[in-house]
């Protein structure tokens, strides 16, 4: 979908379809809306009396014209209440209204800048939320559709029209938006695509092929190469497997200077069958999805190459599958990770953590200003917080807390979990420095502690999105399957640590 900035009268907008907007608690139109309704000899009062339009959220009514104003039809969405719209509420919005004019048919409409000025909302923030709603909420993933009615109809143009002084605000809005939903969107077709077609081989050349697009520089280091690195951790998990394992470096360098600033750690299990310690069958099928927590990080770094913020950035993906076999690690056995620590293995489908710890080694070794990892941890983080939003553990408040705040604006939550020593005891091993288990409560919060051994002291946020990576319901900006969290969060984080 093209989507661009147009200055101009909404009475003049010459589209197949003018979204309009009005409120729950709003008897008569107003703004724009009354505009229109006088060009409509009052057509949307009538229905607002008559009760048709009632304004709650989702509400969608469309009015045909019939040659009254040059828009063939209004499409009139309902926002909620007034006082409780959010930028969230617009972009979700905006996502739905998209998903309408494309089941209808309509290939190219014009919308205003729905939200803008309520609730002291910008301009350019409900420019942008629009923008990220119609992206994110039309997103497809088509690829293996091959059958002529599987044809879906697309929006294809969409027009966002303000008053000509705005004009250069909307227009930046737009072009942010593109980016981050283009790049939550890359996101999300890494992690759609099944494990036959994104082996760890694979999505470290889907990375190349971005980097090379980008101006990003890449170094994919291959088995023999981080059997050198002594990446014990990476070797484990990947020796049941036939494929080899890929260790992803993306390096963005937003300044003249050689430190890394921030490096943004993805766990990139392409696929996890458990291991020896097998999962049940029931679900399985999901664990493609288990490299989201790489694909986020990588899709930043595409984010970050069109915005060239004043910072460098490097993410990090250890990639390997989880798979039983002859030659698979067993449970009792003891690895040693990048760093020299050993760690007892006492369930194989504890896996992540166990690629964490090199690629956080590796981190800590490039001496970064600060770490932060993405990753399908823990069932037990989506039994504590649901799918609603993502744990966030940390050694650091005061990144944490910017991790946080990022997320409240991009509409992707975090909530913070204690990290007490308390918890650290429960991985004590008898005949290693750490086990990769605990007993079983608070796993989210022990798998954290695990990872808090490979951080050292640098500062360091650890991203839980199991419960978050993907959904089963089309909601809001949400469609079915991967969902591109934290994309959006990190490139804001990042674009605010650069200013
Ligand atoms: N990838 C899973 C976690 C997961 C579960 C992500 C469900 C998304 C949805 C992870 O590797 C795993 O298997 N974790 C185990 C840890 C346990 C063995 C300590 C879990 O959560 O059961
Ligand atoms: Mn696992
Ligand atoms: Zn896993």
């Amino acid at each position: 979908m093209e989507i661009i900035a147009v200055a101009g009268n909404v009475t003049k907008a010459k589209t197949g379809a003018l979204v309009i907007n009005h409120f729950e608690d709003t008897r008569h139109p107003d703004g724009v809306t009354a505009i229109i309704d006088q060009a409509l000899d009052g057509a949307i009062s009538r229905l607002i009396k008559q009760g048709e339009i009632k304004g709650k959220a989702g509400e969608i009514t469309v009015v045909h014209s019939m040659g009254r104003l040059p828009a063939a039809r209004i499409v009139v969405v309902g926002l909620g209440k007034r006082k409780k719209l959010t930028v969230e509420g617009i972009r979700a919005a905006a996502a739905e209204t998209c998903r309408w004019l494309r089941q209808k048919g309509i290939t190219a409409a014009t919308t205003v800048v729905m939200g803008a000025g309520i609730n002291h909302i910008a301009s350019g923030d409900a420019a942008l939320a629009v923008t990220e709603g119609a992206l994110l909420g039309t997103y497809t993933f088509r690829r293996y559709l091959t059958k002529k009615e599987n044809n879906a109809r697309e929006l294809t143009e969409l027009s966002i029209l303000s008053r000509r002084k705005e004009k250069p605000v909307i227009e930046e809005a737009v072009s942010r938006g593109i980016i981050t939903a283009g790049a939550a969107n890359w996101a999300r077709d890494l992690v759609n695509e099944p494990s036959n077609h994104m082996t760890p081989a694979l999505l470290a050349e889907a990375a190349a092929g971005m980097a090379g697009e980008n101006d990003l520089d890449i170094e994919v280091l291959e088995k023999e190469q981080i059997e050198e690195a002594g990446m014990g951790g990476l070797l484990g998990v990947s020796q049941g497997s036939q494929q080899p394992p890929r260790f992803i470096i993306l390096r963005y360098r937003g300044k003249d200077s050689d430190d890394v600033d921030i490096a943004l750690v993805g766990k990139g299990i392409t696929f996890d069958s458990g291991g020896i310690s097998i999962k049940p069958s029931e679900g399985m099928a999901d664990m493609k999805g288990d490299m989201a927590g790489g694909a986020s990080v990588l899709a930043t770094l595409l984010a970050l190459s069109q915005l060239k913020p004043a910072v460098n950035v490097t993410a990090l993906v250890p990639a390997t599958e989880n798979l039983p076999s002859g030659t698979a690690m067993k449970p009792g056995d003891i690895i040693t990770a990048m760093n020299g620590e050993t760690i007892e293995v006492l369930n194989t489908d504890a896996e992540g953590r166990l690629i964490l710890a090199d690629a956080l080694s590796y981190a800590v070794k490039l001496k970064a200003g600060a770490i932060i990892d993405v990753a399908t941890l823990t069932g037990a983080c989506m039994v504590a917080l649901g799918k609603i939003c993502t744990g966030a553990f940390t050694n650091n408040q005061a990144l944490v807390d910017k991790v946080i705040a990022a997320g409240n604006s991009t509409g992707e939550r975090a909530w913070q979990m204690p990290m007490f020593d308390e918890y650290r005891e429960q991985l004590k091993s008898d005949i290693a420095d750490i086990k990769n288990i605990g007993n079983r409560y608070g796993g989210a919060i022990t798998a954290a502690k695990f990872l808090a051994d490979f951080v050292g002291n640098t500062p360091w946020v650890h991203l839980d999105i199991a419960g978050t990576s993907d959904t089963d319901k089309e909601k809001g900006y949400l469609v079915k399957g991967a969902t591109g969290v934290p994309v959006r969060t990190l490139v804001n984080l990042v674009t605010a640590m650069a200013k």
